[in-house]
């Protein structure tokens, strides 16, 4: 075998929002990956060479609004958001070798240059584009930021493609009565001058139909799907792609243009692959002969693409078109994965399973628990995976807890304790027929992992914990270490035990890179390699004291999980939970449903109050939420989150008064505790509006 030099990508995260469990099946797949290659050596001993780079795919329309509903430039949002995606991949030890940003110099000199080549090659072609356009915010509208009624259903408020409620599809211009998310506005058509890679070339459909049918560049029903999108040759199926933007628009300026047009955000994005790595290579001195090898055609490198199958059309068409015509190299392989699911469905804000990396981490849940029960599901396809939480619970304990980490936690204090941590000479168990055989699946277990059969490579794993298991509880050390004379005996079983243990921890490392650092340490020996199979314990080693390497997933801790992910629908109240809906009188609820009336009594159990904003917040990533502070006169102040955040900007609110409902069960909500709840009015329209007494009410005040 050659030697193997690849650059590993995962797919850019937006820089708009929260990573959460949804983007961590492609990250801890990817490092997965990664830590396996990097466990291994070439042919002629020397370490297999991996570059890991990732980025924030910073550009767009939704970046550029996102930071002006904050407040803030949209450098100052991408900076933020950075700080947050590098916390949490270290969190979770994505162990990317760089995380940079599409907003580089790097990867603007890159678009240049591609785009640069492209038209030089007559691949890019101009014309005018007729679209949506606010002309209250005075910008073109991308079709999500469109909504209308649907033209078959009649439903209020259906995107611009489809219709929740009917599922019909359809185009932005088809909707009946369509607004501007962003002002609110009727959009109007109006015409502007696009710039377009032309992909119906037949330089470009030609290099496609080879690239995506040979060579394994893609997954078998990947290839399967672009044979769809290609069609028959001379069908035209493929349109050109239009690759410019008009201001206000947050991206590169396209060189060359005086109308101001910009690199539409997923031209850039994968470049920003080469820009990440471009910058690894320069800031550690590497060397440019690296990016020559691999970033330029013959370098005889590997360039793999981990991403979601929603994006395959950019990273199987596109993207590789793009790169052969414009000098670069192309991608050796793009393993797309399917979508994560949470206990079979979507994740869901309302019922708390839309949860964050960071909520994950500071609810106190162990990362390396999702990174084992991800891997336990992954495989080489692009089936979507669950997170089943009940099994997630189930599946760490008994395998992480129950099978492999109880083997140490049953034999390593013996050798400790009994042998002066040394364990039996190997001479007595170098040929053990169970050593033997765990060494001899050292290779059939790499073979699962390089071929992403992660789920395969975990159960042959925990078959042979199972094996080890079963040899400690008929040997039963522990009733040896009580009886004279067994003293080889269960030095031996120890030993072998031990021996296995740290087997299982090198399979397992790719997975469990804190617990395997953990028992490196334990067991005094350099990190694991794979060729380490090999190298068996001895009395080199000096076995230290055992501490618990993982404790058990408690149920309850999931359930927190999800409470604190639960995002209220109504206005900072806490909706779905029924405990809340008690306090709000289930009574009330009842009567309102018999008989469409409540009754006096009914009402006087809801404290309205008018309360004075204090003080009003944006909430580090919440998409709907505002925090309020609200001085409630002899209640004092409360602090409330209030789903308002699309309807005002906070600066606005200070000051002014409004009502309450404050005798809401306090409610601990993902981003600190909700004291009450904020009444507003909307109704079919866009819109949000917060209630204001009359002047001369004073907070406290009750409203009956
Ligand atoms: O779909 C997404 O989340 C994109 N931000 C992925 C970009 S991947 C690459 F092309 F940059
Ligand atoms: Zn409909």
């Amino acid at each position: 075998m050659p030697q193997r030099r690849i650059l590993v990508t995962s797919a850019l995260p937006y820089a708009n929002g929260a990573i959460h469990l949804g983007h961590l099946v492609e990250y801890i797949q990817t490092d997965i990956w990664v830590r396996f290659q990097r466990m291994q050596v070439n042919d002629d001993g020397s370490p297999v060479e991996v570059h890991y780079v990732g980025a924030d795919d910073t550009h767009g329309t939704p970046v550029m609004l996102r930071a002006e509903s904050e407040g803030l430039t949209p450098e100052q949002l991408i900076d933020r958001v950075w700080k947050e995606h590098d916390r949490d991949f270290k969190n979770f030890s994505v162990g990317f070798d760089n995380y940079y940003s599409t907003h580089s110099p790097e990867n603007r000199a890159l678009c240049e240059e591609i785009y640069g080549k492209l038209e030089q090659g007559g691949l890019i072609t101009k014309r005018p584009v007729e679209q949506f356009y606010d002309p209250v915010k005075a910008m073109f509208l991308p079709d999500r930021f469109i909504k209308g009624q649907c033209p078959k259903c009649g439903a209020k408020d259906q995107y611009g493609d489809s219709c929740e409620v009917c599922g019909a599809t359809y185009s932005p211009t088809e909707l009946k009565n369509p607004y501007s998310t962003v002002s609110g506005a009727e959009p109007v058509r109006k015409s502007s001058g696009h710039h377009f890679f032309k992909l119906s070339d037949p330089r470009c459909e030609g290099f496609l139909r080879r690239y995506t049918q040979g060579d394994n560049h893609l997954q078998p029903e990947a290839a399967n799907k672009m044979k769809e999108w290609l069609g028959e040759a001379g069908e035209g199926k493929l349109s050109d792609w239009d690759i410019s933007r008009d201001a206000p628009y947050f991206g590169f300026p396209i060189p060359g243009t005086d109308e101001k047009k910009f690199f539409y955000v997923w031209l850039d994005a994968p470049v920003g692959y080469f820009a990440s790595f471009t910058n690894h290579v320069r800031s550690k001195k590497l060397g440019d002969k690296l990016l020559q090898d691999f970033l330029r055609p013959g370098g005889n490198t590997e360039m793999v693409h981990f991403i979601g199958k929603d994006i395959l059309y950019f990273h199987a068409l596109f993207w590789p078109a793009m790169l052969e015509h414009a000098g670069f190299r192309t991608p050796t392989r793009v393993y797309a994965h399917g979508f994560l699911t949470v206990n079979g469905e979507k994740m869901s804000k309302s019922r708390g399973t839309f949860i964050t990396a960071n909520s994950y981490i500071e609810q106190g849940l162990n990362p390396e628990w999702l990174r084992y029960y991800y891997a336990a599901k992954l495989g080489p396809t692009m089936e979507d995976i669950d997170l089943n939480l009940d099994d997630f619970v189930a599946r760490v304990n008994s395998d992480l807890i129950g099978k492999y980490v109880n083997i140490a936690s049953r034999c390593a204090g013996f050798i400790e304790k009994k042998f002066g941590g040394k364990v039996q000479d190997p001479e007595n168990w170098k040929d053990d027929a169970i050593l033997l055989n765990i060494r001899s699946e050292g290779s059939e277990i790499a073979a699962l992992y390089d071929h992403r059969e992660f789920g395969k490579a975990l159960r042959k794993i925990m078959e042979i914990a199972d094996r080890i298991n079963k040899l400690v509880d008929s040997d039963k050390p522990w009733e040896l270490a009580r009886q004279q004379g067994k003293e080889i005996a269960l030095h031996s079983i120890c030993t072998r035990a031990l021996e296995a243990f740290r087997l299982l921890t090198l399979y397992l490392k790719p997975v469990l890179p804190l617990v395997a650092a953990n028992v490196e340490h334990l067991l005094d020996i350099a990190p694991l390699k794979w060729s380490d199979i090999e190298n068996p314990l001895s009395s080199k080693n000096n076995i230290g004291t055992y501490k618990h390497l993982m404790t058990r997933v408690d149920a309850k801790q999931i359930a927190a999980l999800t409470e604190a992910n639960q995002e209220s629908l109504k206005l900072g109240a806490p909706a779905a939970k029924p405990a809340a809906a008690k306090t709000t009188g289930k009574a009330v609820e009842t009567a309102t449903a018999q008989a469409g009336h409540i009754s006096i009594d009914d009402f006087s159990k809801i404290d309205l109050r008018v309360a004075r904003i204090a003080n009003a917040e944006h909430v580090e990533g919440a998409d709907k939420l505002l925090k309020l502070t609200l001085d409630v006169g002899e209640l004092g102040t409360k602090q409330v989150f209030a789903g308002i955040k699309s309807a005002y900007d906070p600066a606005t609110l200070v000051g002014r008064l409004t009502v309450m409902v404050a005798n809401l069960a306090p409610r601990k909500m993902k981003f600190g505790m909700s004291e009450g709840m904020v009444l507003a009015a909307s109704g079919d329209a866009p819109g949000l509006f917060i209630l204001s007494p009359d002047s001369g009410a004073q907070p406290g005040m009750r409203v009956k």
